[in-house]
């Protein structure tokens, strides 16, 4: 179902919630979350081993966006709309206790409005954190995500970033939002940071000395990848006090001024023990290869490059290969003193495979040969060392089976062949 009504008209009225069955309450739920929470679209992996509530999914699923979203976006900015459906979340979560705490389990489940599947404390936990983020939306229609990671080895991690709306429907200004290819990434780095280099390595300067370990984030638009590298690096330094800068580029202004904002918000007064450093910088790939001199944050090679769905333009392979030419650890920079991170500098490159954009897709293998078709020139040369395929939902409880439910990614692995 495409949202068209406002909350003061699709939401049940608040006098009457006791009324209604948990799953029609569920369904209200799930309006508002794509209304002002809505999940980033082909985000969600396709795991063998689900571990939501079915019931809970087949209702988000029903919910998606239409063609067009400015009228979603009209209504998300509208103050009166969110604070209507403020008020009603609050009553709906006072209304749920009231009632829990009157009755017992038995009870529950012959009393109206908890009659259906779900648990009434998923919808108290439902309704709580949806009033979290209302509050949070602003009224220009930014929307606040949080991104929660976590792997055995590193914990927990969450990230705050906000998305700003695209700029008088400028597509130039498509870094505004956060891409479903940026979670998958950030998820990937979460999950595996030894394939990333964020664990375990310390590079070695010319004469021996440490030198910080540096990442750089390409076409960051709002910055979920680069801070989850900061994050990531900042769990592993915290056991090897490790020093590391990442650097996130954009080249739009309203997309760095956010990334900035982003950075600000995750990283308050930035990272307290000086070990880590993280910040926002503009660089533009078409004009970067041939800039005479290069900005100082810039001007150090990087061990790790990453990048989340930035290639969607025919010219965009060919730049971003010059670009990491001159970015990417180059093998002979540093053959004086070769280490572990030396012979692993990476670009890790996550882009979606959209139907409309095969050509842009197809331009990846054309700028860059595989790894086995190099002839050793005896020069380093960019290659493809490896292509893998992920699968996503393309919405919460879409069906894995239809290929119109499914999102595909290409992970691309990129360094020196030499
Ligand atoms: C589809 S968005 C992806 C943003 C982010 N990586 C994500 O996945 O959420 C593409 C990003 O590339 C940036 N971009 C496009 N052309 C660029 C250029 N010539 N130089 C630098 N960045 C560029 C855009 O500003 C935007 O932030």
């Amino acid at each position: 179902m495409v949202i068209t009504q406002p909350p003061t008209s699709y939401l049940p009225s608040i006098a009457k919630t006791a009324t209604y069955t948990s799953t029609q309450l569920l369904d209200a739920l799930a309006y508002l979350r794509l209304l002002y929470n809505p999940e980033v679209r082909g985000s969600r992996r396709i795991r063998s081993n689900p571990t939501c509530n079915q019931d809970v999914l087949a209702i988000d699923a029903k919910w998606r966006f239409g063609d067009d979203d400015s009228h979603i976006q009209l209504i998300r900015s509208d103050t009166f709309e969110r604070s209507y459906a403020i008020r009603w979340l609050t009553a709906l979560v006072a209304r749920m206790e009231d009632l829990q705490a009157s009755i017992d389990d038995t009870q529950l489940e012959s009393t109206s409005a908890f009659h259906g599947p779900i648990h009434p404390e998923i919808l108290i936990q439902q309704a709580a954190s949806l009033l979290a983020i209302c509050a949070g939306v602003s009224a220009a229609g930014t929307v606040e995500r949080t991104f929660s990671f976590g792997s055995d080895e590193i914990g927990r991690i969450d990230i705050r970033v906000m998305d700003i709306p695209i700029e008088n429907q400028d597509y130039g200004s498509v870094g505004a939002q956060t891409w479903g290819g940026a979670c998958v990434l950030a998820e990937m780095i979460v999950e595996h940071p030894e394939q990333f280099g964020l664990r375990f390595r310390i590079g070695k300067d010319r004469t021996g000395g440490e030198r910080p370990f540096r990442v750089l984030e390409l076409g960051a638009g709002t910055g979920l990848v680069g801070l989850t590298a900061a994050k990531v690096l900042i769990a592993s330094s915290a056991r090897k006090n490790r020093r590391a800068t990442i650097v996130a580029t954009d080249f739009y202004p309203s997309v760095l001024q956010n990334l900035k904002a982003n950075i600000d918000k995750n990283f308050p007064g930035n990272l307290s023990d000086g070990a880590i450093t993280i910040a926002s910088h503009f660089l533009d790939w078409s004009k970067f290869p041939a800039m005479s001199s290069v900005p100082d944050l810039l001007s150090k090679p990087f061990d790790v490059i990453l990048g989340a769905d930035i290639v969607y333009e025919t010219e965009h392979a060919t730049w971003i290969k010059k670009c990491l030419e001159r970015l990417l650890r180059h093998p002979s920079s540093s053959a004086d003193c070769p280490s572990e991170a030396d012979s692993l500098a990476i670009f890790h490159l996550v882009i979606p495979l959209r139907p409309t954009h095969s050509l842009e897709s197809s331009s990846i293998e054309t700028a860059f040969r595989w790894t086995d078709d190099t002839p050793r020139e005896g020069h380093p040369e960019l290659v493809i060392l490896s292509r893998d395929t992920i699968l996503c939902e393309a919405y919460r409880g879409g069906d894995a089976k239809k290929s119109s439910d499914v999102v595909e990614y290409r992970y691309y692995r990129i360094g020196w062949s030499w």
